[in-house]
């Protein structure tokens, strides 16, 4: 531990961290009175579609929990600090989904019932280490986006679409992180450890895909297409596998662009040097 460690201004994490403390909320800035548009039916068929998300809400809040001195341990001040508004967003998540249940007054699945939850669960949990942590979270926090997102467009002026406009810009705020995190050791990560998370990535969206195929009748008593969702997650998770440069093909094409450009920029110079040793 650093008694006074290196907090840098313009570290991006941090303003992560600002980020973070000021778009803190609290459920009871809702009006817990709207309704919810649901008949019986529909009731028990949203409690139990939502049990993944509302698992997946206290996954991310103890398993942040069990990162933060991994954290520490690197000496990473500013991951630390940012962690910390991490977790209060997801338990504030999780606080408010249980509010959500006990106001349909319904109960989520049990994992006995979907058996998928456990394993998915599981093989985030799994790891101990802060870069295979955070891209498995980040898979899940983009798994909630596109959960909430369709919440937002079928129920729009009900209670849930509310709160689910206001859990995607939480959810935004950690998808900037893994991703400006992961981003930054790419050059440095051995390709091991890609393979390591890519093969993660293939496992997580295999058990989602089981785990959706088992909702897919609920979710469609309440208007939502399950496949649709996992479509656009799988869009999601390789758009941000190439941004963070993590896919081989992708990466290699952008090494060589980034040499090109070096290259162009050295002629450049070269350029305007032979300009100005002729004047
Ligand atoms: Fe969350
Ligand atoms: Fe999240």
């Amino acid at each position: 531990m650093r008694i006074y460690p290196d907090l840098k201004e313009n570290d991006p994490i941090l303003q992560l961290f600002h980020k973070g403390v000021k778009g803190q909320w609290s459920s009871n800035d809702f009006d817990w009175e709207l309704p919810f548009h649901l008949d019986e039916a529909e009731a028990t068929a949203f409690a139990h579609i939502l049990t993944p998300v509302y698992l997946g809400e206290q996954t991310a809040m103890l398993g942040a929990s069990t990162i933060l001195p991994h954290f520490a341990e690197a000496h990473e001040t500013s991951a630390q600090l940012y962690i910390t508004t991490f977790m209060l967003d997801e338990a504030r998540h999780f606080e408010m989904l249980t509010k959500v249940y006990r106001l349909l007054d319904r109960r989520p699945l049990e994992v006995r019932n979907l058996r998928e939850m456990f394993r998915y669960h599981y093989r985030l949990l799994k790891s101990k280490n802060r870069l295979d942590w955070l891209f498995g979270i980040l898979i899940s926090d983009l798994f909630a986006k596109n959960f909430y997102g369709a919440f937002r467009k079928t129920f729009p002026h009900t209670l849930f679409g509310k709160l689910s406009t206001r859990i995607i810009l939480d959810e935004a705020r950690h998808q900037a992180f893994a991703e400006h995190y992961i981003g930054a050791m790419r050059d440095e990560m051995p390709h091991e450890v890609r393979d390591r998370l890519l093969s993660m990535r293939d496992d997580l969206l295999f058990i989602m895909h089981e785990m959706l195929h088992k909702l897919q009748d609920e979710a469609g008593v309440v208007g939502i297409d399950g496949y649709e969702i996992l479509q656009e997650l799988t869009h999601d998770v390789e758009k941000k596998v190439h941004v963070m440069g993590l896919d081989q093909d992708e990466r290699e094409a952008a090494l060589r662009e980034e040499e090109e450009r070096e290259h162009l920029a050295l002629m450049a110079v070269s350029d305007e040097e032979i300009l100005l040793s002729n004047e």
